[in-house]
């Protein structure tokens, strides 16, 4: 028995490999912390940055972007697959810049679902803040081709969301911050939910239909999560609460899906793809999985700075630094995910069509 969630997640996946596929461009936007992030913090105050060296250093020219890795993004790879340029940050165009029409990048490093976290970063583009970016570039684009026309390409366009490791690893988990202390974890994740539900609501107002939502990762095993245990193994409570948020987050994709009209979200599960990455490196090729190729396994910090001394070989380790995955994790990641859901989108299983579905929520 299939669920509906999963179908109609297949067949947005589908859409979004057929268009690719028929030759016409997808267009993505791009919300999100420093996993997606590709140099918007570059534009700002920010103590979460990584314009300098060793960031980028396997990337194209060996360039610190911004981006938190070595190499490329999830984003980046996926992208490439879908045969897009990975798009630009928001920061770094002018607002009636005709390259809003391609996509947009509005993630930002230290972002979270929650205003307050990241507020030890100073400044950041929290989820919210990067709606109301999302908002004045549908401004800017309806200025362009008028009203019904960027209605239209707002509807049709694809918007990628990775949103909530911040609201754990520098909120929920740092036991100086307030929401640790205030918050039992049943009220911290109904908070985190029931602001999300409002977020997405928001974007579906501006006209966003196909949302990808990016599920948590195992947090727990993260090198700046296991130097808290005395023998540097996972946080078993931290990889449960994170399984919860993302059971929450499933159920909240269900209902907005119901009620929100032609809605089509997505809830893109990474957790057991990355969990199976940490448990069997060797069978990705890997060889060490449980420290930072930088080796800056602390849980304040834990960014690779200039004076940090890199490992031998980058592509053995799974972590670059205490809270991101290397380049090479990042393909298995990003080939992991879409081969999964391109090989469902295009399996022959007699699955609805699009206006079945459509007229089932109207
Ligand atoms: C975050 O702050 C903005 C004002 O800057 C406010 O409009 C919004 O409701 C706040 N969001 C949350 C989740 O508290
Ligand atoms: C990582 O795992 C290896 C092999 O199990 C072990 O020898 C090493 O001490 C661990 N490193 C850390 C930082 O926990
Ligand atoms: C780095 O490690 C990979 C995977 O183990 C291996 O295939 C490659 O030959 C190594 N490169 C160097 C320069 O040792």
């Amino acid at each position: 028995m299939v669920n509906l969630d999963q179908v109609l997640g297949f067949l947005i996946i589908g859409i979004v490999v057929s268009v690719a596929s028929a030759g016409e461009q997808v267009v993505t936007y791009v919300f999100g912390d420093s996993l997606t992030e590709v140099g918007n913090n570059n534009y700002l105050q920010s103590l979460a940055k990584s314009n300098f060296p060793f960031y980028g250093i396997d990337y194209e020219g060996g360039i610190a972007t911004g981006r938190f890795s070595n190499g490329r993004t999830i984003g980046d790879i996926i992208s490439a697959k879908l045969g897009i340029q990975s798009p630009p940050p928001y920061l770094s165009l002018k607002p009636n810049d005709d390259a809003i029409l391609k996509g947009v990048n509005y993630a930002s490093g230290g972002a979270g679902i929650l205003n307050d976290t990241g507020l030890y970063f100073i400044q950041r583009m929290t989820f919210d803040d990067q709606i109301n970016s999302f908002e004045k570039t549908k401004e800017a684009i309806k200025a362009k081709i008028g009203e019904e026309a960027a209605e239209k390409h707002v509807n049709k366009a694809v918007y990628f969301i990775g949103m909530g490791s911040n609201d754990y690893v520098n909120n929920f988990l740092q036991p100086f911050l307030a929401a640790g202390e205030q918050y039992t974890h049943d009220e911290f994740v109904e908070l985190l939910t029931s602001t999300l539900g409002e977020q997405f609501t928001r974007l579906h107002q501006f006209g966003a239909r196909k949302m990808v939502f990016h599920g948590l990762g195992p947090l727990g095993c993260i090198p700046s999560q296991r130097v808290k245990s005395t023998r540097g193994i996972c946080l078993k409570q931290v990889n449960l609460w994170v399984q919860e948020f993302n059971s929450k987050v499933k159920k909240l994709v269900a209902t907005l899906n119901k009620h929100l009209p032609y809605a089509q979200i997505t809830f893109a599960d990474t957790f057991p793809i990355v969990l199976d990455l940490i448990e069997n490196p060797t069978a990705y090729g890997f060889k060490i999985s449980n420290t930072s190729c930088c080796n800056v396994d602390t849980s304040v910090g834990g960014l690779c700075l200039p004076n940090s001394k890199l490992c031998k070989n980058r592509t053995e380790y799974v972590f670059w630094d205490a809270f991101h995955p290397s380049d090479a994790a990042n393909q298995v990641i990003a080939d992991r995910v879409f081969a999964s859901l391109s090989h469902e989108a295009s399996s022959p299983a007699p699955a609805p069509s699009p206006r079945k579905f459509l007229s089932l929520k109207t």
